[in-house]
């Protein structure tokens, strides 16, 4: 499949989403790039979803959900009632409709807000890259960076439990697609435990 015309994309795209949302798109692709050259992934694609990964968030619920329904991008109750959630649906179904990526880019940008195993190199590169762009304000982000350039698995656990944790302290709700993923990715990798403080 021929590769994305990315300049043209960064062109239609500049004039879909606001500023912020464009910079912050064009971090988390140069990011998705980089990675996907250290592990073997192709770059042009992955650079294309993370263009694409929040043009949803541009749509109100009702057209979030029209626009995945059409695609055939399926999404469940709490998704469907959350714009935080199913703006992930409906940019995977603009992608679909627009480029006709291979699947497993339109699966990156469907999982990169809650994830679900099994977790492929390249939702594990969108992930960590949304999570961990260079802009982002949390300082997990740069363990979660220093971790990626030799574990995208690791990585992509850190950041799961690093949002789980968030969601925990201020009494959210965490979806269960995060969990299963939490899980998922644990059996596979074996994280360094910080050491219990005495007491
Ligand atoms: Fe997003
Ligand atoms: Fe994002």
């Amino acid at each position: 499949m021929a590769a994305p015309d990315r300049h043209q994309i960064e062109i239609s795209l500049r004039s879909r989403i606001s500023v912020k949302l464009f910079e912050h798109s064009l971090e988390v692709a140069a990011y998705a790039e980089h990675l996907a050259k250290v592990h073997g992934v192709d770059p042009d694609w992955i650079y294309a979803a993370g263009l694409y990964h929040d043009l949803g968030k541009t749509m109100d619920l009702d057209a979030m959900r029209r626009t995945a329904e059409e695609e055939a991008i399926i999404f469940d109750e709490d998704e469907s009632n959350s714009p935080s959630l199913l703006h992930s649906a409906a940019s995977a179904a603009l992608f679909r409709k627009e480029h006709n990526p291979p699947e497993e880019f339109i699966r990156a940008v469907r999982g990169h807000t809650t994830g679900f195993a099994p977790f492929g190199k390249e939702e594990q590169i969108l992930y960590i890259a949304d999570f961990a762009e260079p802009t982002r304000p949390y300082e997990e982000c740069a363990s979660v960076r220093a971790t990626a350039e030799r574990n995208l698995r690791l990585a992509a656990l850190e950041a799961v439990s690093f949002k789980i944790r968030f969601l925990i302290l201020r009494n959210k709700t965490i979806h269960p697609k995060s969990i299963a993923l939490y899980n998922h990715l644990l059996k596979l990798e074996s994280p360094v435990v910080p050491a219990a403080k005495g007491g």
